[in-house]
């Protein structure tokens, strides 16, 4: 085993879209367990967009990262060293306070031991991990779809939206992707989207209109800003509005986040408005696995993931996916699956 761990620091806070010097590459010793703590070995780390919003100073749900410190993250890899007696070396763990680094040292709390039969080890960061169980549960507990609704999803083709749009289909929904890009909407047709609108192309709302001649029911929200204000305009009695993500916001923290006032809409189609959160979800994440690796076993669910090789392009990898230059779920891979 390598006694050198290579990690990503934050060098200082970014002013808008962050840059490769926003972070530090630096080597330290590999850790030692301490006492119900296991060291494992990244081959896996996520890339998701919260991340920018661990860099801003604002206030958030979560704690940013100070500078020095180790960038924050999701990982995937195998145990080293074990001082917790539920693990043992050879066993595969994901978390997601494992850092963009090599080994990370980690607590029996929030860490999860994967089960390499439910599918491969990297669709712990993915599918079946937090992004998937997001689609999951955000979908259907607070998107609570109905046979025969109309489902409108932004960022479709992305981690989270690739997923929603195939359960939304599974739940006998009609379902409409909003993404950018003809690839990307090649895709979520693939993928079973009933219709697929580039917000790229300038002509979002005629586009909208097409696609949804009888309104929309759930509006699955990954992006807020534009997009969020035009199909606000075609919901329907008693939509469900699902907001999962804000990420046109993400790259201008502090700067008000101006677009039209949906009041009026919100009162006269007794819509319901309502932010999710993964982590209030953690405790479910068994049930949701369960319903997940059923569909991917049975043929009923595709992931399409984009993958980085090597630790030193973590900082690319994430600036990939705030440019929408990703294309499904960004992964890092790290070293080799044992
Ligand atoms: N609430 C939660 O617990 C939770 C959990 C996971 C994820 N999320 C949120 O869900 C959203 C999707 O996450 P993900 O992991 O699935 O990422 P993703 O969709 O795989 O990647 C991000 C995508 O966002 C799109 N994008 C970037 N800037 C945009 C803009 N200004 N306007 C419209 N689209 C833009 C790009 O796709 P295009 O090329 O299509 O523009 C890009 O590929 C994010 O907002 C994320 O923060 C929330």
């Amino acid at each position: 085993m390598t006694t050198i761990n290579r990690q990503w620091r934050l060098r200082a806070r970014p002013v808008g879209m962050p840059t490769a010097e926003t972070w530090e590459f630096a080597e330290t010793p590999v850790p030692a367990p301490g006492d119900g703590q296991v060291v494992a070995r990244a081959c896996w780390l996520s890339v998701d967009p919260y991340m920018r919003g661990r860099i801003s100073a604002g206030p958030s749900y979560a704690r940013p990262v100070e500078p020095g410190e180790v960038m924050q993250g999701g990982g995937v890899g195998v145990v080293v060293a074990s001082r917790n007696p539920a693990l043992k070396r050879g066993d595969i763990v994901e978390s997601m306070a494992w850092g963009w680094q090599d080994y990370a040292t980690l607590d029996p709390r929030g860490t999860r031991k994967v089960d390499p039969a439910l599918g491969p080890m990297r669709h712990a960061l993915g599918l079946l991990g937090m992004p998937g169980l997001t689609a999951y549960f955000a979908f259907l507990d607070v998107g609570a779809p109905r046979v025969g609704d109309v489902v409108v999803v932004s960022s479709a083709s992305g981690a989270v939206g690739q997923v929603v749009g195939q359960i939304a289909n599974l739940m006998g929904c009609r379902a409409i992707a909003i993404a950018g890009g003809a690839e990307k909407l090649a895709w979520c047709r693939e993928l079973g989207y009933d219709a697929a609108i580039d917000y790229k192309a300038g002509t979002l709302r005629e586009q909208l209109a097409a696609a949804t001649p009888a309104g929309v029911d759930v509006y699955f929200d990954n992006t807020a800003g534009p997009i969020f204000d035009a199909v606000m305009e075609r919901i329907n009695l008693r939509a469900r509005i699902v907001q999962c993500g804000t990420i046109d916001t993400y790259n201008r923290p502090g700067q008000p986040d101006v677009g039209l006032r949906h009041h009026r809409h919100m009162l006269v189609k007794r819509a319901r408005w309502q932010g999710f959160l993964f982590t209030d979800y953690v405790h479910r994440t068994d049930e949701g696995l369960e319903r997940l690796s059923a569909w991917l076993r049975e043929g009923r669910l595709r992931y399409r993931e984009d993958i980085v090789d090597g630790i030193e392009r973590m900082p690319e990898a994430l600036l990939r996916v705030l440019s929408g230059a990703n294309f499904g779920k960004q992964l890092v891979r790290v070293s080799p699956e044992p």
